[in-house]
Parts: structure tokens; C-alpha cells; sequence
């Protein structure tokens, strides 16, 4: 497999400048080489670049995200609203599944989100049972919502809207609050993840990486940080395990904000731990590897 690299500078699914900048800290921050550099044959990195969208155009960046994807092997999308990059993902793939690594659940509906930020509420436009809670929005008529409330699994959660809790609870989305990796440990947590999405069949994985998951003190540079995240550890072993599955279709790596760090430490952190979870995602193992050997010199 060859891993297709996908910048998408965008910024309008929030109020705050930079994050339109992360994919360019993160190539900085090595990710073609850690790519490349994972294994003969496997990551041969082409990256496709979608600098030029008119930033005011917002449905139209979100919408040529989606379309794409028609693209058949791996992609690593930053900085997409999900809305684009699933829905596309889906046309590809129509019977992934998602997991969801966030502080946040993202999955506000046009009527009840307080910030009205649009990266609060992407999954809501996905979700078809939530299809009759959502207004028709002009620009929005080509998103058709292409999955099921149980497609989806939320890891990390730590700071969910009194509507979103409402609708996890009662659609009976499965998720694991930081109270949840506390008590059962990320290995559990993992399995029964699995257990969920694949008990019928085995299925393509759509990963949707929010660098808010992890603790601040590890991800500073993003613009809704929220104490008590993922330690690294953590978030090794979550793309760790998703690698090994062998199913990991596609992977979104966003909210990454080199604007918002207090120092160029602070970013370069960021990006390298973005970086950190990418080449994970795709192969880089904690323990090693010696595909190099065939004997010792
Ligand atoms: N729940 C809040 C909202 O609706 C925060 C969302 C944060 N989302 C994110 N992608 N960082 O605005
Ligand atoms: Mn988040
Ligand atoms: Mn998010």
C-alpha cells in the first residue's frame, strides 16, 4: 500500500486563525521521511495539495474534500472538517467505520450548538438517524449522511455539550470518556472497540484524529484544549492497535494550530507528536522492527 499524503489548509469550521497551518507544521515536522522511511514498498508518499480553496467558500472547500477521494488507497487528510473527508470516504468504502479520538464529540446539530462553530458538528450531519433533527442549510445539499449511530466509537471524550450528551445517551452511540480509559485501561478499551465495530464483519476503518485527545501538556498548540487527555502512551497504543488490525482505510489528523502555542517549542511538540501518531497509524512500532535483516552482519 502507498499512503497518499492530503493537506487541507482550512479554517473556517472555527472562529480562530492558524489551524489552516498545520499541515504545513507537520510536513515540516518530518512526516514524508517517517513515512517513506516505514518499511520497502509500503509508504511511497504522493501528496496531493488543496492550498487554493477561496477561504470564503466554505461548503465548497468542505465538498471538494469529499469528492477527493475517489482516490483507492490510504490518505491522511489534515485539518478537513470530517463532514468532507467521510463523506467522501464513504463513496469510496460504503461500509466503514469510525473511530473518533476527541476531547469532543463534535456531534451538535445546527440547533443546538452554543459556539456555532461547524467543527463542533460534523458528525451530526453524518449520522442518518439524526437526519430529522437537521434544518436544510443552503450549500449542504450534496452531504447525504452516510452513517449509522452504531458505525461510529468516541475515544477520549472529556468535555461534551449538555446536547451532545443527550444524544450519545439516547441513540446509543458508544463511547469512552477519559472516566472510561481510567477505569478499564486503554487495552480494554481498544478490544471493546473492535468487538463493536467488527462483530458482523470485518470493515474498512475511517480514523479521525482530533490532537485535542491528547493532554495539553503533550498537544499545546490547538484551540480547545482540555486538561485530563490522553497521555502519550495512550495514543501510541490506540494507533498501534488500529494498525495491527490490518483495516485502517483512512486517517483525518486535525486541530493542529501552530498559531496558538505560547512558544515555537510548543508547536514543534505538537507536530511531532502528530507526527508520532501518523507513523503509528501506518506501521512504526514501539518495540522495533528488523525488516531490514534477512541475517545479522
Ligand atoms: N462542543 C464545542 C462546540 O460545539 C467544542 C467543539 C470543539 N471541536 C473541535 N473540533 N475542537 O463548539
Ligand atoms: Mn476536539
Ligand atoms: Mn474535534
Amino acid at each position: 500500500h502507498s499512503v497518499a499524503l492530503i493537506g487541507a489548509p482550512f479554517s473556517r469550521g472555527q472562529k480562530r486563525r492558524g489551524v489552516d497551518h498545520g499541515p504545513a507544521a507537520i510536513r515540516n515536522a518530518g512526516l514524508t521521511a517517517r513515512l517513506s522511511g516505514l518499511g520497502k514498498g509500503r509508504a511511497t508518499c504522493s501528496s496531493g495539495r488543496v492550498e487554493k480553496w477561496p477561504l470564503a467558500d466554505m461548503t465548497g472547500a468542505i465538498r471538494s474534500l469529499g469528492l477527493l477521494h475517489d482516490i483507492g488507497f490510504f490518505y491522511v487528510l489534515f485539518f478537513s472538517l470530517a463532514l468532507g473527508s467521510i463523506s467522501g470516504h464513504t463513496r469510496q468504502c460504503p461500509h466503514l467505520c469510525v473511530i473518533w479520538v476527541d476531547a469532543h464529540a463534535d456531534i451538535n446539530t445546527p440547533l443546538t450548538t452554543q459556539s456555532g462553530n461547524l467543527h463542533g458538528q460534523p458528525v451530526s450531519f453524518l449520522l442518518r438517524e439524526l437526519q430529522d433533527k437537521m434544518p436544510l442549510l443552503p450549500g449542504f445539499s450534496w452531504l447525504k449522511p452516510c452513517l449509522s449511530t452504531s458505525d461510529i466509537v468516541y475515544i477520549g471524550l472529556r468535555d461534551v455539550d449538555p446536547a451532545e450528551h443527550y444524544i450519545l445517551k439516547n441513540y446509543d452511540i458508544q463511547y469512552y470518556s477519559m472516566r472510561d480509559i481510567d477505569r478499564l485501561g486503554i487495552q480494554k478499551v481498544m478490544e471493546r472497540t473492535f468487538e463493536q465495530l467488527m462483530s458482523r464483519r470485518q470493515r474498512p476503518i475511517h480514523l479521525s484524529f482530533d490532537i485535542d485527545a491528547f493532554d495539553p501538556s503533550l498537544a499545546p498548540a490547538t484551540g480547545t484544549p482540555v486538561l485530563g487527555g490522553l497521555t502519550y502512551r495512550e495514543g501510541m497504543y490506540i494507533t498501534e492497535e488500529i494498525h495491527n488490525t490490518g483495516l485502517l482505510s483512512a486517517v483525518d489528523l486535525v486541530e493542529v494550530n501552530p498559531l496558538l502555542g505560547a512558544s515555537q517549542e510548543e508547536v514543534n511538540a505538537t507536530a511531532r507528536l502528530a507526527v508520532d501518531v501518523l507513523a503509528t497509524c501506518f506501521g512504526h512500532t514501539r518495540e522495533g522492527a528488523h525488516a531490514v535483516f534477512d541475517e545479522l552482519p
